[in-house]
């Protein structure tokens, strides 16, 4: 559950300030899918890092599970955020040097999985699921784009957190990656009530939603049910 209550975000650029955010009070529950849309520059990304404690708001309160993350020390914020939720950022953040695999590895062990063979086996099940089973063991800086967009949604998704956050992560996908990739991620909806953000430019994908924020200058703009067949 995420619960944000009277966030503003403003960016201090040398003497001027921007204001990016303005949400006067959203609450997402458990088995929501919002997708989130707006122009370039419109806040989505700021949002993202906002309700993953990543940035803390200028002023308001964003509430995840219950706790309210701006009274959370850094650690402890970072822990919440390794145990709970799945991030996939635009920037996809891999380390390089390590393979598919061992990256995906390295995330369920931080989100608290203790067995070896457990970790072990939801990741390979996850990158085979996500049609990388014969590029798990290759450096991630020798994989495609693509590739590695999909590397960072099983990383986001091995622990099976109960709030996943995704900026644009199909943007450089092909059509069969997209329908696998968002496919995995409403099950993981559907399966274990997880709550679903997802930072999208692609109006074909909004039906698979249900609900659609979207973005202006200054804030959330509307907050709607896609229509059908949009
Ligand atoms: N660290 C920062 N310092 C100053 N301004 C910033 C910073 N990060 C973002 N901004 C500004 O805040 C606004 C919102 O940026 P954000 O990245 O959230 O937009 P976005 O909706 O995700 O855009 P895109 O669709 O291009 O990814 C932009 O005007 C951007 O220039
Ligand atoms: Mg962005």
């Amino acid at each position: 559950m995420i619960e944000i209550v009277e966030v503003t975000h403003t960016y201090r650029v040398g003497k001027e300030t921007i204001r990016v955010l303005e949400i006067p009070s959203l609450v997402v529950g458990p088995g929501e899918r919002v997708a989130v849309v707006g122009p370039s520059g419109s806040g989505k990304s700021t949002l993202i890092q906002i309700i993953a404690g990543l940035t803390l708001p200028t002023t308001g309160r964003v509430i995840i599970d219950g706790v309210d993350i701006g009274a959370l020390g850094e650690s402890q914020r970072d822990r919440l955020r390794a145990r709970r939720m799945g991030l996939i950022f635009q920037a996809l953040n891999l380390l390089g040097g390590f393979t598919a695999l061992e990256n995906v590895l390295m995330a369920a062990k931080w989100s608290g999985i203790k067995n070896k063979f457990e970790r072990l086996q939801a990741a390979t099940a996850l990158l085979h699921r996500l049609g990388l089973n014969d590029r798990m063991h290759v450096d991630v800086r020798r994989l495609s784009h693509g590739e590695k967009q999909r590397v960072a949604i099983a990383r986001a998704l091995v622990h099976q957190p109960s709030i996943v956050l995704a900026d644009e992560p199909t943007a450089s996908l092909d059509s069969v990656n997209k329908t696998v990739v968002l496919d995995e991620l409403l099950a993981l909806v559907r399966e274990k009530g997880a709550t679903l953000v997802f930072v999208t430019h692609d109006t074909t994908l909004l039906s698979a939603f249900t609900r659609v924020l979207t973005l202006g200058p200054g804030g959330v703009v509307s907050d709607r049910s896609p229509v059908p067949g949009e």
